[in-house]
């Protein structure tokens, strides 16, 4: 109880959040990574919406590994609380420096170097990935995620969309019934949260539709 309160202020206060942008900004010195990352997550409301959302999921089906594909510094992966000790997370980028900044924040993650590829073979799992597939064609990201299916369990998917009419820095909103080959069901859509360019992003969440259900 009093960890959860904690955490919920610690992902959203604005004092705990420019703390942590000095933190940051001491970091991007020593590690030289990209600036984006300067943002903490307590000025990004999706990225608190999928920390609280996925952590309730995985606390309740019992799943053994979470991975974040794309995960920067590791706001999203570093922030879930798993009440399963054995529950591994996974946070994978293609930039080796920002991963070493993740290391030094989130020492209760993994963080390894690559993307999709390193999903593979890995059990019961919830994969994330978002704020960077709107840059992977539709084609190219189905493609990566049938490689994911063919060598993974994965139980649930999180993925963000924008709206397809919009003419914004988001190239490509993806479709999970196409990514996903029609084995997973949408269970949750959030709220669209302000993006840049006054688009909108949503967070949704793809569960595998086991044979017997
Ligand atoms: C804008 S940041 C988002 C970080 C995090 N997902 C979040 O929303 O808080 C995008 C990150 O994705 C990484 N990235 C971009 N394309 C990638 C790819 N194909 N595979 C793995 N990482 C990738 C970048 O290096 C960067 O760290």
């Amino acid at each position: 109880m009093i960890n959860s309160v904690f955490q919920k202020w610690w992902i959203s206060d604005t004092v705990a959040g420019n703390y942590k942008r000095v933190m940051y900004q001491f970091l991007q010195k020593i590690f030289l990574f990209d600036s984006w990352h300067l943002e903490p997550i307590n000025f990004r409301p999706y990225a608190k919406e999928i920390v609280l959302a996925t952590e309730s999921y995985i606390n309740q089906k019992n799943i053994q590994c979470v991975m974040e594909v794309g995960c920067g510094l590791g706001d999203i992966i570093g922030n879930i609380k798993v009440s399963n000790r054995k529950c591994q997370k996974i946070g994978i980028d293609r930039e080796k420096n920002v991963l070493k900044a993740a290391k030094v924040l989130h020492p209760s993650a993994i963080f390894l170097q690559g993307s999709f590829d390193q999903c593979i073979s890995r059990d019961e799992t919830c994969l994330i990935m978002v704020n960077f597939i709107h840059r992977i064609p539709c084609d190219e990201l189905k493609k990566e995620m049938q490689r994911v299916l063919l060598k993974s369990n994965v139980k649930l998917m999180v993925l963000d969309t924008f709206l397809s009419n919009e003419n914004t820095v988001y190239e490509y909103s993806h479709c999970g019934r196409e990514l996903f080959a029609g084995k997973y069901r949408c269970i949750r859509k959030s709220r669209g949260f302000a993006a840049a360019q006054g688009a909108r992003r949503y967070i949704e969440y793809w569960e595998k539709i086991e044979k017997n259900s």
